[in-house]
């Protein structure tokens, strides 16, 4: 057993949300010099995109943030639940997904806008808002979900450094 923490990000179809905050928190983890203490991936609820890259409009949103995404989408699977420690989903359907397959295991199942700072409620993994998907929208929305995920994988990196 090594030492390294696992995380899985999951969104629909493993080509925009979740490949996104796989990079943004791997962009943020170098900054901080910790990236080899983590193993990061993503991976979509749905299969339609199997092997494909991620979507254009999201890497160039990242990109023009300085964040590289590079990443084949893949379907989550039973295992994934056995090989990572925390999984990340983006909306009520990936966490209803994660916790159904999850079936009893001890990984930690939590929702992406749990961690961001402009939600003020007292968010848990049921109520915190979710990340939309921008999949039929226009580069706006590939702009707000940039934002989302940047400004929630900020504060999580913060949690995770604290836990080393
Ligand atoms: P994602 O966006 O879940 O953020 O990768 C989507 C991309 C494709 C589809 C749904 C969501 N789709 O149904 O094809």
């Amino acid at each position: 057993m090594d030492s390294l923490r696992r995380i899985l990000f999951v969104c629909s179809g493993n080509i925009c949300r979740s490949p996104l905050a796989e990079a943004v928190l791997r962009h943020k983890l170098a900054q901080r010099g910790l990236e080899e203490r983590f193993a990061l991936d993503s991976a979509g609820t749905v299969s339609d995109h199997l092997g494909q890259q991620s979507d254009p409009r999201m890497r160039r949103t990242a990109a023009a943030h300085g964040v590289t995404v590079d990443h084949r989408a893949r379907r989550v699977v039973v295992a994934d639940f056995d090989a990572f420690d925390l999984i990340i989903g983006m909306d009520d359907w990936h966490i209803s997904t994660l916790e159904s397959m999850k079936d009893g295991r001890d990984v930690e199942v939590r929702k992406m806008r749990e961690f961001d700072p402009e939600v003020t409620e007292d968010a848990d993994v049921w109520t915190a808002p979710d990340v939309p998907d921008p999949w039929y929208g226009g580069m706006r929305g590939f702009e707000e979900v940039f934002e989302m995920i940047d400004r929630s994988c900020e504060v999580l990196v913060r949690q995770l450094e604290e836990q080393l």
